[in-house]
């Protein structure tokens, strides 16, 4: 089965087997033959975070449970969605029913059952502000199990299924803890610049979810042109120490305080510093206005986005003595 149209990195790569699932129970059938139990697996949503640098020797399941139901008390909003929902139609049905939380999450590819698994960000929320629980499939017992917000041990584009759990459990839904009082978040990025332009000084979630909307699209190419899978390494977390010299040596460096005296850089700007923004290397580069993001120019193999990446990190240690960390999920 090809890849090809699963992955928003568009690399044609194939899969040797390929299920797709609309309700958890076809988990509990698909797992009753021992023989997918002892196959390399690949759980996919929308491919909006992967990289595929092989063919794939083995299993892959798509997650298409769908479903959306809520329930208010007071003004406190539960929202539980299946994995195979699209991530932005689920922040657009929450926008549109006026249920806050969500909006600075708006235009994020890809679908909620993968959200907890990087604990998905933008401008200044993460997943784990609105997460209440999720229900996930352990592959060797066959049961569901509930996952509290403690239980996912969540970080910066970290969480329990990236971790220690890595490869044990589906998830199949997740419930969201939203509000009817919206609680804006404006400071991150260009928002309220971006509102003030269009003359919006009391914005509804509308207005917010446009403006990043707006925001997102001018910065990151749209995977159905130009396939990519967002930024390609997470931004670097270093010590006040390891700070110190590099900012010496570079006053602008891009920095955010990352609390216990840690600092986060810019890796985009990191890597543009090194040269590489926007250029072009065989059939694969750095998009013009993102240099975290690596592109498929066209026809760009699994291998040759890796073989870039690996080139970056190298250059990037070169310049500033910083390691650049792969955000993007690598699949052989
Ligand atoms: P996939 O790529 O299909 O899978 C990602 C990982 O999760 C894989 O390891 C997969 O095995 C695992 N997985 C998927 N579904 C499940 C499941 N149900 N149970 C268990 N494991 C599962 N991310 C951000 O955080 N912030 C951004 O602002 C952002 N912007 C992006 C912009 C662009 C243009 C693109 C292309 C990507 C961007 N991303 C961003 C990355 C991506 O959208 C997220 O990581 C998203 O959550 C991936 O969802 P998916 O369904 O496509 O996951
Ligand atoms: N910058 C440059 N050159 C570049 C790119 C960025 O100098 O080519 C500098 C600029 O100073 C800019 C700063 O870096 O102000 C930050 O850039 P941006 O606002 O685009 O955000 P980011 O840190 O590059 C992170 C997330 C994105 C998320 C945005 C918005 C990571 C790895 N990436 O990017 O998430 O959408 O913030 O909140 O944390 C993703 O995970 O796939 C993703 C796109």
């Amino acid at each position: 089965v090809s890849l090809k149209n699963f992955n928003t990195f568009g690399i044609d790569a194939n899969a040797r087997y390929f299920a797709e699932i609309s309700h958890a129970d076809e988990l509990t059938e698909l797992f009753a033959d021992p023989i997918w139990l002892s196959m390399p697996r690949l759980i996919l949503g929308g491919g909006s975070n992967m990289l595929m640098v092989a063919d794939f020797n083995g299993l892959v399941i798509r997650l298409n449970i769908r479903g959306i139901e809520h329930r208010i008390s007071h003004n406190d909003v539960f929202v539980e969605a299946g994995a195979g929902e699209v991530w932005n139609d689920l922040v657009n049905y929450c926008v549109d029913h006026g249920y806050a939380g969500m909006e600075n999450l708006s235009l994020i590819p890809g679908s909620v059952g993968a959200s907890p698994i990087q604990n998905i960000g933008a401008y200044g929320v993460e997943l784990k502000d609105v997460f209440e629980s999720c229900q996930a499939f352990e592959i060797a017992s066959g049961s569901l199990k509930t996952f509290t917000k403690e239980d996912c041990r969540f970080g910066y584009r970290e969480s329990v299924f990236k971790g220690e759990l890595a490869g044990q459990y589906i998830i199949v839904s997740v419930k969201f803890h939203l509000s009817l009082v919206p609680n804006f978040n404006l400071k991150y990025g260009a928002i309220e610049q971006e509102l003030a332009a269009r003359g919006i000084s009391e914005p509804t979630l509308k207005d917010v979810s446009q403006v990043v909307s707006h925001i997102r699209v001018s910065k990151l190419p749209d995977p159905s042109t130009i396939g990519n899978a967002g930024s390609f390494f997470k931004n670097p977390v270093i010590t006040a120490e390891e700070f110190g010299p590099i900012q010496q040596n570079h006053p602008d460096v891009v920095h955010y305080p990352a609390g216990d005296g840690l600092v986060k850089l810019a890796a985009g700007w990191l890597i543009e510093q090194c040269g590489w923004k926007g250029k072009t290397v065989g059939n694969t580069g750095t998009w013009k206005n993102q240099a975290l993001v690596l592109v498929n120019h066209g026809g760009a193999t699994g291998e040759e986005v890796y073989g870039l990446s690996s080139q970056i990190i190298d250059s990037v240690y070169t310049k500033f003595g910083v390691t650049l960390h792969r955000e993007v999920n690598i699949v052989k």
